[in-house]
Order: structure tokens, then C-alpha cells, then sequence
């Protein structure tokens, strides 16, 4: 049976980070549904179809294919064929992920596959559902959190450092309510899974997150 790790949380809590990390040290494949969901809603966004417009992503979604791969240790999202990699990562796009992911047929399909792929291999997934919905066998399942200032400062300096001018509490009303979008939808809402470990990164560094996630899966590896 494959090993699956399960690793949910906010934006901005430096899953992504981490879970590349605790994968190359596993040597686990790493799964980022994140990017599976903005590889959809970059569909919706180029076909014209609004967020709102629940009839038209639910009749779309039969139009469109995701897959991954892996080049290099990174994962590739295709979207029909195309490697949509580096037009995924906009604000934008982000916005419109987070509002079409409430739709049924969209968390469908990528419920689907991500399970198909858990299923064969061992295989370290984060995104906000994989521990109470997707993956709820995992054997281990981890929340990682940070205060929305850390979070907020954290994505301001990154955007800073690629030269974008942006504001610090612009920032942070956004992560809020991408929060509070991402918590309260009906279906798989975010949040933590019973037997999830709840790790607050906010006063940690990314070293000893990493330290602390492989320690807990070490204890169930034995
Ligand atoms: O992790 P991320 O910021 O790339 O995710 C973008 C959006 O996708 C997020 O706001 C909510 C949605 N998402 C989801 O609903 N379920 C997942 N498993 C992963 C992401």
C-alpha cells in the first residue's frame, strides 16, 4: 500500500515549500492540487466563462483535461495538453480559483485523479481538502498554518523582491478573504482533519518545519 502524506492549510503557510522539501528527503513525488484547481480556472478564465456563471463551468468541465508530470523534481500541470506552468501563478488566476473551487464538478474531477494517483505511489499532497476529504486514509496528515500577518508579510516580500510594488494590508485583506472564501464553501471546506498534527509555522522557520514533518513521519514509518 502506498505511504501518503496529507498536508492542508491556508495560503500563504508555506505548504508548498515545505511539502517539496519533506518529498526530496523521502524521495516521495509531490502533488500540488493547488495548482490542479488554478490549471481550471485558467481554463474558465480564457473561455470567458464568469466565476458566477455555474451552469457554464459545470458543462466546460467536460472539456478539460489535467494532468501532471514531473521534470526535474517539479511539477508540470497540463491543461489539454499544454503546460500551463507559468501563467498559473497570477493574482488572477488565484482570485478565480478560489471562487470556481466551490463548485461540485470542478473538485470532482480533480478529487478523482488525485486519488487514482495516491492510490499507486507514495506520494506527499498538499492542498485544503486532502486530509478530511480526498486522501482521509493518509498516514499522516498535517494542518500548517501562520498568522495572517506572517503570511501577509511573507507573500509582500516575495512580490517586493520580483520588483511588483504592492501594499502590505492590501495583502492581507486579500489572504483574508481568500480565508474566508476557501473555509466556509459548502463542499470540502478548508480545515483541519480530526486526526491531523497542527503545525503553526508563524514563529518557525522553513528548517524546522521540515525537521518537525519528517520526525512524525519517521514515528509511523517504524
Ligand atoms: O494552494 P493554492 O493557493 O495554489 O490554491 C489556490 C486555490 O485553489 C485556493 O484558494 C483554493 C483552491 N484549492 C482547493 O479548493 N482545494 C485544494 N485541494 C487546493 C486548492
Amino acid at each position: 500500500m502506498a505511504f501518503n502524506i496529507a498536508i492542508d492549510g491556508p495560503a500563504g503557510a508555506g505548504k508548498s515549500t515545505i511539502a517539496k522539501r519533506v518529498a526530496k528527503e523521502l524521495s516521495f513525488i509531490y502533488v500540488d492540487t493547488g495548482a490542479m484547481y488554478r490549471a481550471m480556472a485558467l481554463y474558465f478564465l480564457r473561455a470567458g466563462i464568469a466565476p458566477e456563471d455555474e451552469a457554464g463551468i459545470t458543462e466546460s468541465c467536460k472539456e478539460i483535461t489535467v494532468t501532471l508530470s514531473s521534470e526535474g523534481g517539479e511539477q508540470q500541470v497540463f491543461l489539454n495538453g499544454e503546460n500551463v506552468n507559468a501563467f498559473i501563478r497570477t493574482e488572477e488566476v488565484g482570485k478565480m480559483t478560489s471562487a470556481v473551487s466551490v463548485y461540485a464538478p470542478v473538485r470532482e474531477k480533480l478529487t478523482q485523479l488525485q486519488r487514482e494517483m495516491a492510490a499507486k505511489t507514495n506520494l506527499i499532497m498538499d492542498g485544503r481538502d486532502i486530509g478530511t476529504c480526498v486522501l482521509p486514509e493518509a498516514q499522516v496528515k498535517i494542518y500548517l498554518t501562520a498568522s495572517v500577518e506572517t503570511r501577509g508579510r511573507r507573500r509582500y516580500l516575495e512580490l517586493r523582491e520580483k520588483g511588483t510594488e504592492c501594499s502590505l494590508d492590501e495583502i492581507c485583506r486579500d489572504i483574508e478573504k481568500r480565508d474566508h472564501q476557501d473555509m466556509t464553501r459548502e463542499i470540502s471546506p478548508l480545515k483541519q482533519a480530526e486526526d491531523a498534527i497542527l503545525v503553526d509555522s508563524s514563529e518557525m522557520g522553513i528548517e524546522e518545519v521540515v525537521e518537525r514533518i519528517l520526525n512524525i513521519v519517521k514515528e509511523k514509518l517504524v
